[in-house]
């Protein structure tokens, strides 16, 4: 048995906040303490009040612990892409992110950037995410293997697409489904691996491997889903024309059995009303990924008109074309995005939105999101005087939430001092190795 006390200025939430001062939606321990044994949270609460006598204490104070933060929508293979300048979606597909994700049929590469990612993703604070794989088996391998052997709580699969990609990253119907059962037979529930059934979006599979995954998803349904919706003009319009029977872009998925609790539906930007009222009804999730949205110039995601038909919206870097792997970012650049349409993001909802909300919208608050006793130690503790910026800032900072709201807009990478999985400290101890590769060379 091993057990621990991490002592610090403790927040948790217990549900959404309703407004920038509703401090009855956490719980907050100026002098705090998680109390954990055997990788999970036993108490959560003062210092004095709750840490027993004998147990080794890692102090942490003046920093910040909270729940890790979860991202809800990421691309495994897609991190060497990340900053590819000067396209939108389409292009941005054909030109970087497929020969990108070609490379991952080659396990001994997978395995390499595998490293890197979860890497990236600790250092960033990030204990689950739920990424999409390449088309490749391997790749999920070595996905899960890597989030295996370092005990995270991970969540992603394989991407369906037998059309409009190049020969190297098509599967088939068959295959699809054989190899997503196979993988699904290999990895879901082994250790804290979850298999997310992964259609890419409408326009890369044909209705053949649509009903493909519509089996699939009868088959599990305690599976999550995982695509796209709704991001850009031009996809829309091709998704439409390819599926003509189809009311709109959401109705594909409809006509498919792919919408319910269960659903994650990146970027879900250009929706009706109509739409969101089906989202709503489902119970499924639209998944916010502002700095993608914006790298792209896809639009803005509307959170408000959703969470006011009662659906609940996840958060995501979509690295790679999101412009951070920190959710800090991520959440400042939700905020940027509300107030391009006039809404205000405070920043005790953006720290619920990262932790807790996201992990909602995976059911998965039982296990993760909040500091909980009988929930999983994941844990991340943050430094808001980590930067010169953050420390200026601070000093005028008059509350909680002025200092929430300082890391949301200024903090990254280097404002975590330490993450913890499962009660084990796993932040790399230096930045992750460049991967080898060649010099850049030639004409500006
Ligand atoms: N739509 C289909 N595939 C992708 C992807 O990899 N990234 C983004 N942003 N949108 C997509
Ligand atoms: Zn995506």
């Amino acid at each position: 048995m091993t057990e621990q006390v991490l002592r610090g200025r403790v927040l948790s939430f217990r549900r959404r906040p309703e407004g920038p001062s509703d401090l009855a939606a956490c719980d907050w321990f100026e002098d705090g303490a998680v109390h954990i044994r055997d990788g999970m949270i036993v108490a959560t609460g003062d210092f004095a009040a709750i840490a027993p006598a004998g147990i080794p204490v890692t102090d942490h104070r003046p920093h910040l612990i909270t729940a890790g933060f979860i991202d809800a929508h990421i691309h495994f293979p897609q991190g060497e892409i990340v900053a590819s300048w000067g396209a939108q979606l389409m292009d941005w597909l054909n030109t970087y992110t497929f020969p990108a994700e070609t490379r991952f049929a080659d396990p001994v590469h997978a395995a390499r950037i595998a490293t890197t990612f979860f890497d990236l993703l600790l250092m960033n604070g990030t204990t689950t995410a739920s990424a999409f794989c390449s088309v490749h088996p391997e790749s999920v391998d070595a996905y899960f293997s890597e989030a295996g052997a370092r005990g995270l709580r991970m969540l992603g699969g394989k991407v369906l697409m037998d059309r409009n990609a190049p020969e190297a990253l098509r599967d088939t119907p068959q295959s699809a489904y054989d190899d997503s059962a196979a993988l699904i037979g290999r990895w879901h529930g082994r250790g804290r691996a979850s298999y997310v059934i992964s259609p890419r979006f409408a326009i890369t599979s044909t209705p053949e491997q649509m009903e493909a995954a519509q089996a699939l998803i009868a088959a599990h349904p305690d599976l999550h889903v995982q695509t796209h919706l709704s991001e850009n003009d031009a996809e829309i319009a091709f998704a439409c024309a390819l599926y003509p029977q189809a009311q709109g872009y959401l109705d594909i998925y409809d006509r498919y059995g792919m919408l319910g609790p269960k659903s994650l539906l990146g970027h879900s930007i250009h929706l009706s009303d109509a739409e969101r009222d089906r989202i709503a009804e489902t119970g499924a999730h639209a998944v916010h990924c502002p700095t993608s949205n914006l790298f792209l110039g896809s639009g803005l995601f509307d959170e408000t008109a959703l969470h006011a038909r009662g659906a609940t919206c996840g958060i995501a870097t979509d690295i790679g074309a999101g412009m951070s792997w920190s959710m800090l970012r991520t959440a400042g650049a939700a905020y940027a995005v509300a107030q391009l349409q006039n809404h205000k993001l405070d920043p005790l909802t953006g720290f619920w939105w990262i932790t807790r909300g996201n992990a909602d919208v995976l059911g998965m608050t039982d296990r993760i999101g909040t500091l909980e006793a009988g929930t999983e130690a994941d844990l991340v503790v943050l430094d808001s005087r980590a930067t010169p910026e953050l420390a200026l800032r601070m000093t005028a900072a008059q509350d909680l939430k002025d200092e929430l709201f300082a890391l949301m807009i200024l903090g990254d990478d280097r404002a975590v001092v330490e993450t913890y999985a499962n009660g084990r400290a796993v932040k790399p101890a230096s930045p992750p190795a460049g991967q080898a590769g060649r010099p850049v060379t030639g004409p500006l």
